[in-house]
């Protein structure tokens, strides 16, 4: 990390190591932070990479004001340094991934009933997302936080680096397309968890019969491919 960008910082810690970006905590001005370093890719030519990475760094800032604006749960945006490609965000102390979150819950209990308000809380916000015209581009359940709280399900959106804006009813379906393979291969034996996601998000935004025909469309093309490959 550029020598300025880790000064605005102090006590960091490496908390992820991806392909494209590595994820640090901290304070940032005395707030708890995560900061998401985009570094340049030795194997990419220099300016594309600059413009590759500059790109993501500002689609997932918009994105995220834009969730925010609408009342989308998304990390609080501290500060962008476009020099270093680093965004300094709340960091959302004591949450959980829904991936472990769901990983854990399959694990303590056989039935999964405890799955299924969770399903909906999904389903609910990502409708109110794309009712904002954001495809989220990388739907996975590492990438939706849980807020710790009391009784109430608290989700938070992240990682937006792949974000669009768009209205079509086919990126919307693709979005979920990708978010229901992460989905069932991460985890297992929740076809029906899913539909209920589906089904809540269908209950929750205003255009969801068109999206979710797209969706459909996507899984036969999908199939398909698979019986040609
Ligand atoms: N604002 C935040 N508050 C708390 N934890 C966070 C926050 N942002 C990211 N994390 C943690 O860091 C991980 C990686 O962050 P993020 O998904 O943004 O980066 P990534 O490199 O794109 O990851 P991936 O390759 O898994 O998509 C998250 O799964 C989460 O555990
Ligand atoms: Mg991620």
């Amino acid at each position: 990390m550029a020598e300025e960008s880790s000064r605005r910082l102090s006590g960091l810690e490496l908390l992820k190591q991806g392909a494209e970006a590595r994820v640090y905590r901290g304070r940032f001005l005395g707030r708890a932070a995560v900061v998401k370093e985009r570094f340049p890719k030795g194997y990419r030519h220099p300016v594309l990479d600059e413009k590759l990475t500059h790109r993501r760094t500002a689609q997932e800032v918009r994105s995220i004001l834009r969730c925010r604006r609408a009342g989308i749960s998304a990390p609080v945006v501290y500060f962008v340094d476009y020099a270093s490609n680093c965004i300094y965000l709340e960091d959302i102390v004591g949450s959980a991934t829904v991936r472990d979150h769901i990983i854990s819950i399959q694990q303590a209990e056989r039935d999964m009933e405890k799955l299924y308000p969770l399903a909906e809380k999904i389903g609910q916000v990502l409708a109110r997302m794309h009712d904002e015209d954001v495809i989220h581009g990388d739907l996975t359940t590492s990438n939706m936080l849980l807020r710790s709280s009391a009784e109430e399900l608290n989700l938070v959106l992240i990682d937006f680096g792949l974000s669009f804006i768009s209205a079509l009813p086919e990126d919307k379906g693709v979005d979920l397309y990708v978010l229901e393979k992460a989905f069932l291969s991460t985890h297992p034996n929740t076809e029906k968890v899913f539909a209920s996601l589906l089904k809540s998000y269908s209950a929750a935004s205003k255009k969801s019969s068109a999206v979710i025909k797209k969706l459909d469309e996507v899984r036969l093309r999908g199939r398909k491919r698979l019986m040609i490959g």
